[in-house]
């Protein structure tokens, strides 16, 4: 049976996963497809069965199911426990579903190389701020301080990552020289949403790097903000891509091509925007 994969969620029909994936699989000369499956709300466990039945090799999940699907897996790994969410599920050998999470180990594989002594702020302690977390603690990275609008949600991701300090978004603005990596991880930016800013960034060490984890649009508001610093800023699309790539590796065992593909979606998301 010729192999395939999907991507389930709610809403769905934006994902650029599928192009992605169709994109890598023709690439590297496999005979297989992904498609997108918008899942109604209740009918999770019935549309795993359903990908069970009939035969699907692996999928992705996206929101709001990553938490939901866990129940319905044989087996979660370390990626996923920590955070408590799956992006990735494998179907292995011997028919047992397996989940992941590659979403942080895509953000800190879009960083490039970091010296694990690096000190990161998180603004925004959210579902994609504790799996970026979680990845950096797996990958060494020991200095990380989390500033959130609401102080309480900080406190418990540092609680449950038992590693990191939490600081008040404005003590965050105050001390910002001391980072060498800031990754924002609001939905402050995106397309429809709030325009301000979570911090001013005049105080920002020279050469940092700025990450938004946004990709829609390309150039947040904050990414244009530290545009005008000298420092590296980073968009979205990486974690993106390379979350992605993490997954196709593992259903197909090939690392598929990340920099063209973050090279082809910027392009089709209409930016000219090149990463400094
Ligand atoms: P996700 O779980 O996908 O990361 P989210 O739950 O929509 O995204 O939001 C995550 C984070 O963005 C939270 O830390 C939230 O702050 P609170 O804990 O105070 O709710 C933060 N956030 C959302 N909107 C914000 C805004 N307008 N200003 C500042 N922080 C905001």
């Amino acid at each position: 049976m010729k192999k395939w994969f999907a991507v389930i969620g709610n809403p769905i029909s934006h994902s650029l996963s599928p192009y992605m994936h169709e994109t890598w699989l023709k690439e590297n000369n496999i005979d297989a497809s992904y498609i997108p499956i918008h899942v109604e709300e209740g009918k999770l466990g019935d549309a795993v069965k359903a990908l069970k039945l009939l035969g699907c090799s692996g999928w992705n999940v996206t929101v709001p199911y990553k938490n939901e699907i866990i129940p319905f897996l044989d087996e979660i790994d370390d990626s996923a426990k920590g955070i408590g969410a799956v992006n990735t599920v494998v179907k292995t050998e011997d028919n047992r579903f397996v989940g992941y999470n590659t979403d942080g180990l895509g953000f800190i594989q879009s960083l490039g190389p970091i010296p694990t002594d690096n000190q990161i702020l998180f603004l925004g302690a959210g579902g994609a701020a504790r799996g970026i977390a979680h990845a950096l603690k797996q990958s060494g990275f020991r200095n990380i301080f989390i500033a959130n609008r609401t102080r309480a949600n900080a406190e418990q991701l540092v609680n449950d990552l038992q590693m990191g300090q939490a600081i008040d978004l404005q003590e965050a603005e105050e001390r910002l020289y001391e980072f060498d990596i800031v990754i924002q991880t609001t939905p402050q930016g995106m397309k429809n949403q709030e325009n301000t800013l979570p911090i001013q960034l005049h105080k920002i060490k020279e050469h940092a790097i700025v990450a938004d984890i946004v990709y829609n649009p390309l150039v947040t508001p904050f990414l244009e903000e530290a545009n005008k610093y000298n420092v590296r800023t980073i968009n979205g699309l990486g974690m993106l891509v390379h979350q992605g790539a993490i997954a196709f590796s593992y259903w197909n065992g090939i690392k598929p091509n990340s920099d063209k593909m973050v090279e082809r979606l910027t392009e089709q998301l209409g930016g000219n925007y090149v990463n400094r």
